[in-house]
């Protein structure tokens, strides 16, 4: 089995719909044309939609989190060198793996649950594409501590919208991947310092890293700490999973900076 999988090259039947990260973002039914940028809730009039849209793209991006972690465990040998891990690392991810197959069977049918079918929204490659990096401590960056950390934010929103939904399915499913999703940040978390406790450079190099895939992340604005925030930003679990007050405060400017251009 060859190495470091391109994104264009992933698996697909076709009930996938694969589109840019743009022409996700431009879907009318979720409120692109009109710019909507309120809170989701369930009485708002796109509410349902959005709350389906945002389904469909956990669905997707769990089974891009779990090609992400198996190719990490896959991609590098275990050792000490620049482009090696170690043999703990690979466990990690091998455990990730699992978790993020039980995460596809859990949003797959809480699509069903909600009336969605796969290929009823598109998907893009972005969150696969930050699993592709050659440096195992950028990519356990990106992928484990940017794309986990938007993870944090989309359950904890979906698990709200259940809550005000009076719907105890969604909430409690979420609410169980949210926990899985704090342990795969904490895994990053780790994995940054121990990979880079004797490389100062390596580390800010990941640390620029995480910075370009949490700006993309930030989906121009959407995701945010402000009321109206259409994904919030979650500190409370974002601190147990061992960001520090000034790194959430950095994604929070971040994405009001990325609201104000577009606005
Ligand atoms: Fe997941
Ligand atoms: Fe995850």
């Amino acid at each position: 089995m060859r190495r470091h999988f391109p994104a264009g090259e992933l698996a697909r039947d076709e009930r996938f719909v694969r589109r840019s990260q743009t022409e996700q973002l431009a879907d009318r039914r979720v409120g692109a044309g009109r710019r909507e940028r309120s809170r989701m809730t369930p009485e708002s009039r796109t509410g349902p939609d959005r709350a389906r849209a945002m389904m469909h793209g956990i669905f997707t991006g769990e089974i891009q989190a779990m090609e992400g972690a198996g190719r990490t465990c896959w991609d590098f040998e275990v050792g000490d060198g620049a482009d090696e891990v170690p043999f703990e690392l690979k466990l990690d991810m091998a455990r990730q793996c699992w978790d993020e197959a039980r995460h596809c069977e859990i949003s797959v049918k809480l699509n069903d649950h909600m009336g969605t079918e796969i290929g009823e929204f598109v998907e893009g490659t972005l969150l696969y594409e930050a699993a592709c990096n050659p440096d195992p401590v950028l990519r356990l960056t990106g992928v484990n501590r940017a794309l986990e950390g938007l993870a944090i934010d989309v359950f904890n929103t979906m698990r709200e919208f259940g809550r005000a939904a009076g719907d105890p399915v969604l909430e409690f499913c979420e609410d169980w991947m949210l926990a899985d999703e704090v342990t795969h940040v904490k895994m990053g978390s780790r994995w940054l310092r121990e990979l880079t406790a004797r490389d100062r450079d390596r580390l800010e190099r990941a640390l620029e890293f995480q910075k370009v895939v949490d700006r993309l992340f930030s989906f121009n604005g959407l995701r945010g700490e402000e009321d109206d925030s259409p994904i919030q930003l979650t500190r409370r679990f974002r601190e147990m999973a061992g960001f520090t007050t000034e790194e959430i405060d950095e994604i929070a400017d971040m994405a009001r900076d990325e609201a104000g251009a577009v606005s």
